[in-house]
């Protein structure tokens, strides 16, 4: 039985659970994909690779951007998605993931998830024979990473000499950065307060593929010079939200506000993955202002996402 087989599942699909599954040309075509099937789904182009597919997304933490983008993009290209909320499989509690992972790919082409611990995202590619897609766990987020290249992307129309700075919580968020700039090259900062820094095998992964710098700061001045894009994200993440307040006396001079984006020196964007809570890590005045590209980056979850999916489907 197929099903039922981790070995057979390993050599016949892929998965997305991390940027780095991807190889540096896998990120560039999965990028300009992306921009295809943006413009198709524009121009309402008759493009349906999923028709008579579907897609299970399990979901053990909340989500807005993620579930709207997955359930409506598998949508658009053809198929139907299933959302299953935290309190409908009770994943890894009420039942094993190894046991879910084998019946929903007897249901389904795909997976994604969003789960807790990273170990679970793995044990469920593993024995799931189907493709599985992470959407967010506490260690990384690679779908929002994509979306958010491809808006630089977009916006820059090239990626040369790039200085992300990334200010506040080493967090998910910034391993995803991190193993993005371990395959293709720009310069990543992250400006975090001390003892909030990101974890330093991801760090080692950008120094060991020798592409792109990846520099951990406490100092904001220096770290926020020259930025072309201030990224940031909130300071207490899902599952953390018991330390918020402790937090928020921490992280108070990490605020992203106007007088921040104007001490680059140059014309920055602002990029947050959203949810943003206004007033903390982000003002409102620069969620609102001209160099604020968040809407855009939101919208091309579901573009990167679709690109995603069509590549490792194999339906391209
Ligand atoms: N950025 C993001 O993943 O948003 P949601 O948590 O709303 O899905
Ligand atoms: N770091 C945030 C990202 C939300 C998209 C969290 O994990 O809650």
């Amino acid at each position: 039985m197929e099903n039922g087989s981790r070995n057979k599942a390993k050599v016949m699909k892929r998965d997305f659970l991390h940027i780095t599954d991807f190889t540096a040309d896998e990120i560039w075509e999965t990028l300009d994909l992306a921009k295809e099937i943006k413009a198709k789904l524009k121009n309402r182009e008759d493009y349906k690779p999923f028709k008579d597919h579907s897609l299970a997304m399990i979901f053990a933490k909340p989500s807005a951007r993620t579930r709207v983008s997955f359930e409506t993009g598998f949508f658009r290209l053809g198929g139907q998605a299933l959302y299953l909320g935290p309190n409908d499989i009770g994943i890894g509690k009420r039942e094993a993931i190894k046991d879910i992972a084998r019946v929903f790919s007897g249901y389904n082409d795909m997976i994604m998830a969003r789960l807790f611990d990273h170990k679970h995202i793995l044990e469920l590619a593993e024995f799931a024979s189907v493709p599985v897609v992470n959407g967010l766990t506490d260690y990384n987020h690679p779908c929002q990473i994509m979306a958010d290249i491809l808006t630089i992307y977009e916006h820059r129309k090239n990626l040369d000499n790039l200085k992300i700075v990334y200010v506040g919580d080493g967090n998910n968020i910034v391993h995803s950065w991190l193993h993005l700039a371990a395959r293709i090259p720009f310069h990543f900062t992250c400006v975090c307060p001390a003892g909030f820094e990101p974890d330093s095998r991801a760090v080692k992964l950008v120094e060991g593929a020798g592409l792109s710098t990846a520099e951990i700061s406490h100092n904001l001045k220096a770290g926020v010079s020259g930025a072309d894009v201030i990224y940031t994200d909130v300071w207490a993440s899902m599952g953390q939200k018991e330390e918020a307040e402790t937090r928020e006396k921490i992280f108070s001079e990490f605020q992203v506000n106007s007088a921040m984006m104007a001490s680059t020196g140059k014309d920055t964007l602002f990029m947050h993955c959203l949810p943003a809570e206004r007033g903390r890590e982000v003002t409102d005045a620069v969620m609102e202002s001209p160099q604020s590209i968040v809407f855009d980056e939101a919208e091309n979850r579901i573009h990167a996402q679709n690109a995603i999916m069509v590549k490792i489907a194999g339906k391209m």
